[in-house]
């Protein structure tokens, strides 16, 4: 299955999908470079009632939404060049209480969670944007897209 999104189609998606997650998801959001992987984040934490910023974590690393619930870390895996540079993150420990919107999760190669969301991002350029998914077990009932 797959959806065919413009901007704003792209943004209600993630409208639906900030108040199904809960602490111990992880997202992943996969696409190349401006496949809207930040767009779909930015709006899950909007969503979830952040008001401000949404800035990309492609140099930070990780953002932290502390205050939101679940509390949500946004990450962006770019400038990682193996698995074990991730360790430092300490993502496992965020899951515990929070839930993780990851870019670029094919830096994790198999050492990813079982249990992600997988929303990759097609049609970077152009206005529309194709969303494919993988919703495992995790997200049965949840994910709201069959
Ligand atoms: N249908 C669409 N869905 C999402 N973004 C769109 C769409 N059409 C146009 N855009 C534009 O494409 C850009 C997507 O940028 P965004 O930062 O979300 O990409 P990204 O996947 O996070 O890239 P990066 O890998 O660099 O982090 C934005 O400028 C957005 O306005
Ligand atoms: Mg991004």
């Amino acid at each position: 299955m797959a959806l065919t999104l413009d901007e704003a189609g792209l943004r209600t998606i993630g409208a639906r999908l900030a108040p199904l997650l809960r602490a111990g998801d992880v997202i992943a959001l996969s696409g190349d470079l401006g496949a809207g992987k930040t767009t779909l984040a930015r709006a899950i934490l909007e969503g979830l009632g952040h008001r401000g910023e949404v800035p990309s974590p492609t140099f930070t690393l990780v953002q932290t939404y502390a205050d939101l619930d679940p509390p949500v870390a946004h990450a962006d895996l770019y400038r990682l060049s193996s698995a074990a540079e991730a360790e430092p993150l300490a993502l496992d420990d965020w899951l515990l209480d929070g839930a993780l919107i990851l870019e670029w999760p094919e830096r994790l190669g198999d050492t990813i969670w079982p249990d992600r969301l997988w929303l990759r991002l097609e049609g970077a350029g152009g206005p529309d944007r194709r969303l494919t998914w993988d919703a495992p077990a995790a997200w049965e009932g949840r994910w709201p897209f069959a």
